[in-house]
């Protein structure tokens, strides 16, 4: 359901899900429990943000002088180019300013700045914040919010969920801090995986994580139409919950840096709680140089070579303790972590009927010399026996002999705190 809906999102091109403020809050305090420091002397852009309706420009703007930032900027993209039916009402605080224009308030974005007491009141907060109509709709792409995007140290913002692969490079091309919100599936696409791959991005304090048994909510706007348990209606204020979503950045936070306590190889065939793991081992795969390794806690701790992890891995990487080599599949035809392309290959269909099989090319592969019990599988010219294709997996290696008694000793601490944080939350 969860990403049906997200899908939903990006085909009708629905990307109001607005961010909570107590999601931010929590993210932002995993930054600043390691560097306290984070966002002193610096200037934020919150770009693709609302700050009629967006709780980042409230967050920021009152801890304003808590934190020591420099500048915030907040930018919103106009309602005439959203591409979507919204019920649109400016608000008071806009149509009580001598600025306010009936035309501009549905075509141009809106540009939101705090840096100094305008009211002299003697505090720096949200009642100083000044306000414009930008030249254009506000779109992160053009000239106007890159100049923005290029005089700001940290980015950050819930970016729309069908302009992710955008936003991504836009910041990249800045070469610049960020913070934003995104989904699993888009791991695996050519554009993010080399980020990761190359520790140029990676998952933030939340990832892909259910906390009091629920996915990340937003609030989407009243006329939003869905249908399923994944939305529901609190307060008389509508709300989504998406599965697979979480923070991606390039700010350093204390989780990242804690070793996976992992057993031996030996001793995960003894005891491992997985019955895919326990008294059978691990299997290699036909097409790539790797073992698959089911689960993230199944990783032997003493295997050299490398390994297939479910993708839900990246939420458990510690740089200091492992390297990504690859994806399986690979998004390229480069081969270079595959060893073996099959060539005009079936798929069995559980009904009895085939069809072709390319698929066996999209992901790593078992093979069998009898017909596997679960289906599809395949069959193919250049290789003898049957073949099951697994979920893409990340490719891993180990990079340090032994995790040192003092990274389990820091890792143990920060497990702690973690689960004292959750318990008082
Ligand atoms: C997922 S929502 C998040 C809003 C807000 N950042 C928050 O988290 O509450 C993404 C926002 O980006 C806006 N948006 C869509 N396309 C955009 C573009 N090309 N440039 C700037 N903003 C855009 C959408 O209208 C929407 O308000």
């Amino acid at each position: 359901m969860a990403n049906a809906n997200l899908k939903n999102a990006k085909k009708q091109k629905n990307d109001e899900f607005y961010t909570q403020y107590q999601d931010i809050q929590k993210e932002i305090n995993a930054y600043l429990e390691y560097d306290k420091d984070v966002f002193r002397g610096k200037t934020i852009l919150l770009p693709c943000d609302d700050p009629e309706w967006s709780n980042f420009t409230k967050f920021f703007a009152q801890n304003f002088e808590n934190f020591g930032i420099k500048k915030l900027i907040s930018t919103s993209f106009a309602v005439e180019s959203k591409n979507m039916d919204i019920d649109y009402e400016p608000t008071l605080f806009e149509t009580i300013d001598p600025r306010f224009d009936k035309a501009k308030t549905r075509c141009k974005g809106k540009i939101f700045t705090l840096s100094q007491d305008e009211n002299h009141d003697g505090k720096i907060n949200i009642d100083d914040l000044k306000w414009n109509y930008l030249e254009g709709d506000g779109d992160f792409r053009s000239n106007e919010v890159k100049k923005l995007r290029d005089q700001a140290d940290i980015i950050i913002t819930n970016p729309p969920f069908s302009l992710f692969r955008e936003f991504v490079a836009w910041i990249m091309e800045a070469d610049k801090k960020f913070l934003i919100i995104g989904n699993i599936n888009c791991i695996s696409y050519s554009e993010i995986f080399p980020l990761l791959k190359n520790n140029k991005m990676w998952v933030g304090n939340r990832f892909n994580k259910r906390i009091n048994g629920k996915n990340m909510t937003f609030r989407v706007p009243d006329s939003y139409e869905m249908k399923g348990t994944e939305l529901y209606i609190e307060e008389g204020k509508k709300y989504i919950s998406v599965a697979g979503t979480g923070w991606f950045t390039n700010l350093e936070h204390g989780r990242r840096h804690q070793p996976l306590q992992l057993m031996t190889m030996e001793d995960n065939i003894k005891f491992s709680k997985h019955k895919e793991v326990q008294g059978i081992g691990y299997q290699k795969y036909d097409n790539y140089d790797a073992i698959e390794v089911p689960f993230t806690d199944a990783i032997p701790s003493d295997y050299d070579g490398v390994m297939g992890v479910p993708i839900s891995f990246l939420d458990k990487y510690c740089p200091e303790q492992f390297e990504i080599v690859g994806l399986a599949p690979e998004r390229s035809d480069t081969m270079i972590n595959r060893v073996f392309h099959y060539k005009n290959a079936v798929q069995h269909n559980s009904n009895g009927t085939s069809q072709s099989g390319n698929k066996v090319n999209d992901g790593p592969t078992i093979l069998y010399k009898e017909p596997p019990a679960k289906f599809p599988y395949y069959t193919c010219e250049n290789r003898d026996g049957f073949l099951q294709v697994l979920y893409a997996r990340i490719l891993i290696k180990k990079k340090v002999k032994d995790v040192s008694p003092e990274q389990i000793r820091v890792a143990t601490k920060i497990k702690e705190q973690t689960n004292e944080n959750n318990i008082t939350n």
